[in-house]
C-alpha cells in the first residue's frame, strides 16, 4: 500500500471508530483471529483487504465490574435441566421477560437504589396478588440490608418471627444465618437479603407456583436495583424458583449459575441446619467456595 492510501485507510479506521464512540459502544470484542486463504503466488502485491468487524451491540450500561470478576474464570456449565431456559450466559442476549439483566440501575448510587427499593416496597405492601396470603399476613417483608451489597441472600418466605417484625430471617433461622454470615467475617449490613415471597404462608407451608411467580416481579425488581455481584439460594425453594431448577438442593451445590449477571450458589436452608446440624459443614464449604470466587480465602481466616 502506498502512503496516501495508508493514510486514507487509517483515517476510514478512525471514522468508523468514531461514529461507534457515537453509538455509544465503549469496548469491542476481542476478534477471533480471521483465517487467511491460502497464498500461492505472488502474495506480497495480493495485500489482503482490511478486515472490519461489525461492532457489537453496545450493552445497555457497562458493568461496574470488581477486579476478581474480571479475572473470573469461565463457569462450569449448569445441568442440562436448566441450562437452556434459565440459566443466561453473561454473553448471550438476555431473555426479554428476565428484567434482571444489566440495566440502567448499575450506576445508581446507593441513596438512588434506596429510593427506588422503597418504591417497589410501597408496591409490595399493597399488593393482593395472592389473596390468601394477603388476608393472613400481619405485614410484608420486603428485604433489608445494603442496597448497593454485592452479596444477596435469597431465602424461602418468611415465617412467624419475619411476619410480625416485617424483616427476613430474624427468627431461629435468621439467628443461624448470622452466625454465618459472621463467621464469613461480613456484617449482615453489608448484604442484602430478600425471599422469594414477601408474605408468610400460614403454618410456614411452602409457597405455591402461583404464589412464587405473583411475587417474581418484585424479587427481580430487587436482585435488578441491588444489582450483584453474587446471590446465594438459601434452600430448595429459593433454588428452585430463582433458576427454575427442580434438581434437589443436594444436587445444585458446588458450582456457580448465572442469573442476570449475578454468579448465583446454592446451599442448604438454615432451618434445614437447625434440624440437619451435621449439614452445617457443608453450608460452610459453600461458603468457601463463594468467598474463593471473590478472592477471599476463608479457609486462612478461620
Ligand atoms: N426462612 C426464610 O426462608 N426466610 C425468612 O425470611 C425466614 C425464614
Amino acid at each position: 500500500m502506498n502512503e496516501s492510501a495508508d493514510r486514507r485507510s487509517q483515517r476510514a479506521a478512525r471514522q468508523l471508530i468514531e461514529s461507534w464512540q457515537r453509538a455509544g459502544v465503549t469496548h469491542l470484542k476481542r476478534m477471533a483471529p480471521v483465517p487467511q486463504p491460502p497464498v500461492e503466488e505472488a502474495p506480497a502485491i495480493q495485500p489482503a483487504a482490511p478486515v472490519v468487524s461489525q461492532p457489537p451491540e453496545p450493552s445497555p450500561v457497562q458493568r461496574e465490574t470488581q477486579p476478581v470478576l474480571e479475572a473470573g474464570s469461565p463457569l462450569p456449565s449448569a445441568p442440562a435441566e436448566i441450562a437452556p431456559r434459565d440459566v443466561v450466559n453473561e454473553t448471550e442476549t438476555p431473555r426479554k421477560e428476565m428484567s434482571v439483566a444489566r440495566t440502567a440501575k448499575s450506576k445508581l448510587t446507593k441513596a438512588e437504589r434506596q429510593a427506588e427499593l422503597e418504591i417497589v416496597a410501597a408496591k409490595v405492601a399493597k399488593c393482593k396478588k395472592c389473596p390468601e396470603l394477603a388476608s393472613t399476613r400481619t405485614q410484608t417483608v420486603f428485604g433489608v440490608g445494603n442496597p448497593k451489597a454485592k452479596i444477596m441472600f435469597i431465602g424461602e418466605a418468611p415465617g412467624a418471627d419475619e411476619d410480625k417484625q416485617g424483616e427476613p430471617f430474624v427468627g431461629r433461622a435468621g439467628k443461624l444465618m448470622d452466625k454465618i454470615i459472621e463467621a464469613c467475617q461480613i456484617k449482615r449490613s453489608d448484604i442484602y437479603i430478600a425471599n422469594i415471597l414477601r408474605c408468610r404462608p400460614p403454618g410456614n407451608r411452602n409457597p405455591t407456583n402461583e404464589e412464587a411467580d405473583n411475587c417474581r416481579g418484585f424479587l427481580d425488581a430487587q436482585i435488578e436495583i441491588v444489582d450483584p455481584d453474587y446471590i446465594v439460594c438459601w434452600g430448595s425453594v429459593a433454588a428452585k424458583n430463582l433458576l427454575h431448577s427442580e434438581l434437589p438442593i443436594g444436587k445444585m451445590r458446588g458450582q456457580f449459575y448465572e442469573y442476570g449477571r449475578a454468579r448465583v450458589v446454592c446451599t442448604y436452608h438454615p432451618s434445614y441446619l437447625l434440624r440437619n446440624p451435621s449439614a452445617k459443614k457443608n453450608v460452610w464449604d459453600d461458603m468457601i467456595y463463594l468467598f474463593a470466587d471473590m478472592g477471599v480465602d476463608l479457609k486462612a481466616q478461620s
